[in-house]
């Protein structure tokens, strides 16, 4: 575990294994830094600070800065430099420097004071996620692990609000690194039972309400979509159901995500090659159990309740079929055609069942479609549902956090393609469109209630190297999801 903290030393006199400072294209490397021997050192390599481009400075005899190592980064023009640009250049920074148990870094020193806090946190957040690795099930590489992070700060800035965002930066690296980590856990290793074992002891130590309910519970209160998808599997099915109260008697905020542990497709039985990677399916589950660890820790002056469908889409002799019609909670019937879009028929259930505890919106994640990536590619979040202002609240969250996403249309004349003969809807459209044929899927279980459907097939799960991390799980979209939810609390208080 990487400690965080910040400190008003200079660069030239923190103690650390490798120090990151950033350099701009057409100024001169940072006033601190100047008489270390840094600035000759840079000027020799001949670099013009372009975006990506690095430079390793180990200190030699004479050297004026206390560093065992400084690595420049080039990071372009000053007048492009934001937030998102720090988190890439820092994240990558850190990911290519693994030998270095102690790091600092000068980053968030680039920003003005009002943005001090903002920058802290954002400083943290990228060299938590840049040294991220998922290597439980390597033999031990002897490789240093990130011991220590110092962000340095300026001696003008508020100290309690510098302190206050690098623990804020340390709570979403902790989640996000969690939510990695459930997803990345192959599925043999986490059925259904066990990821509601670790919302259970993650609510336990972090002090939120959970139920988790059995397949007898589930059959009995009538959640016929995560009962029928998990039925192929010998690893029964569970819902998370947890509770934040930070605000009394307010109406809460619901959430939901697609916790599949594994999608083989069921009978519609996927190829070798479209299962790789499908312990990912329950990327929208661990996405909404990370937020509400945050949350939990945060304690914002919001409600939140979350409901989170487990099962396990398998084939087998005792899986459901394809023409097979379930009843979803609240009564609603639909028609499985086709045994692999199972996600939404997990997601119908614990829609409805939020629904009808009245909250103020309904948001959920769902690595639901291959459409959404083929529209959007791997790396944007599609966003769909019944409320435009909403919608935009989410997206621009994503904007501010650099988890991007994009408003997708719920397009009236396409709900027409769920409409089923024997049942009240069907679980598949036509071939195009998939997307929104599984919104309008979901639309029809949330009733009146805003809500907002993230598709993250694609983002949820990285083939290679991300910017904020290696490949494999993402977190995503955590940290949009907490800004969205921090952003309401603030609102409400005003
Ligand atoms: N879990 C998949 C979607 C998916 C695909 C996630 C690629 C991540 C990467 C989902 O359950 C699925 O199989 N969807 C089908 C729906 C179709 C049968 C209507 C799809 O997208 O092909
Ligand atoms: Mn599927
Ligand atoms: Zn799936």
């Amino acid at each position: 575990m990487t400690t965080f903290k910040t400190s008003t030393q200079s660069a030239r006199e923190v103690a650390a294994d490798l120090l990151i400072v950033p350099v701009f294209t057409g100024e001169d490397i940072a006033p601190g830094l100047r008489e270390t021997g840094l600035a000759d050192s840079y000027a020799a390599s001949r670099l013009t600070a372009k975006k990506g481009e690095t430079l390793l400075v180990t200190r030699r005899r004479g050297d004026r800065f206390a560093a065992e190592a400084v690595l420049l980064v080039g990071v372009g023009p000053k007048d492009g430099f934001d937030l998102i640009t720090m988190r890439r250049a820092l994240a990558k920074a850190v990911a290519g420097a693994r030998r270095f148990p102690r790091v600092a870094t000068t980053f968030a020193q680039a920003f003005p004071a009002r943005q001090a806090s903002d920058a802290v946190q954002a400083a943290v957040e990228a060299i938590g996620l840049g040294a991220y690795r998922f290597d439980r099930y390597k033999k031990p590489s002897g490789d240093p692990k990130l011991v220590r992070a110092t962000v340095l700060v300026s001696s003008r800035w508020d100290a309690k609000a510098v302190t206050r965002a690098a623990k804020t930066g340390q709570i979403v690296v902790d989640a996000v690194c969690w939510a990695r980590d459930l997803v990345n856990t192959p599925a043999g290793d986490l059925p259904p039972a066990a990821i509601a074992k670790e919302a259970q002891a993650m609510a336990k130590k972090a002090g939120l309400t959970c139920k988790v309910w059995t397949e007898a519970q589930l059959k009995q209160g009538g959640f016929g979509g995560i009962l029928g998808v998990g039925q192929g599997s010998v690893n029964p099915p569970r819902m998370i159901e947890l509770r934040y109260t930070g605000a009394g008697r307010a109406t809460p905020i619901a959430l939901s995500g697609k916790g599949i542990a594994f999608d083989s497709g069921g009978l519609s039985i996927k190829d070798a090659g479209g299962m790789e990677t499908m312990k990912c399916d329950m990327g929208g589950a661990a996405s909404i159990l990370a937020t509400m660890q945050v949350i939990a820790r945060l304690k914002p002056k919001i409600n939140v309740i979350a409901a989170i469908p487990c099962s396990e889409n398998m084939p087998s002799g005792t899986a459901q079929k394809p023409g097979d019609v379930i009843t979803h909670r609240g009564g609603t019937t639909s028609e499985v055609l086709n045994t692999d879009a199972e996600g939404r028929l997990i997601l119908a259930d614990a829609l409805a069942y939020l629904a009808e505890q009245d909250p103020s919106c309904i948001i959920d994640t769902a690595t639901l479609t291959g459409a959404c990536v083929v529209a959007l590619g791997t790396d944007i979040t599609g966003a769909f549902g019944n409320d435009d202002a909403l919608a935009q609240e989410i997206v621009a969250a994503g904007t501010t956090v650099g988890e991007p996403i994009w408003q997708m249309p719920l397009w009236d004349d396409y709900r027409p393609l769920i409409d089923s003969k024997v049942a009240d809807i069907k679980n598949t459209g036509k071939r195009y469109g998939g997307a929104i044929t599984a919104a309008w899927f979901l639309a029809e279980f949330v009733g009146d209630t805003p809500w907002v459907h993230l598709d993250i097939a694609g983002p949820a799960f990285a083939e290679g190297p991300t910017d904020l991390g290696p490949a494999g799980a993402t977190g995503v979209p955590v940290r949009a999801l907490v800004r969205f939810l921090l952003d309401r609390a603030e609102a409400s208080r005003r």
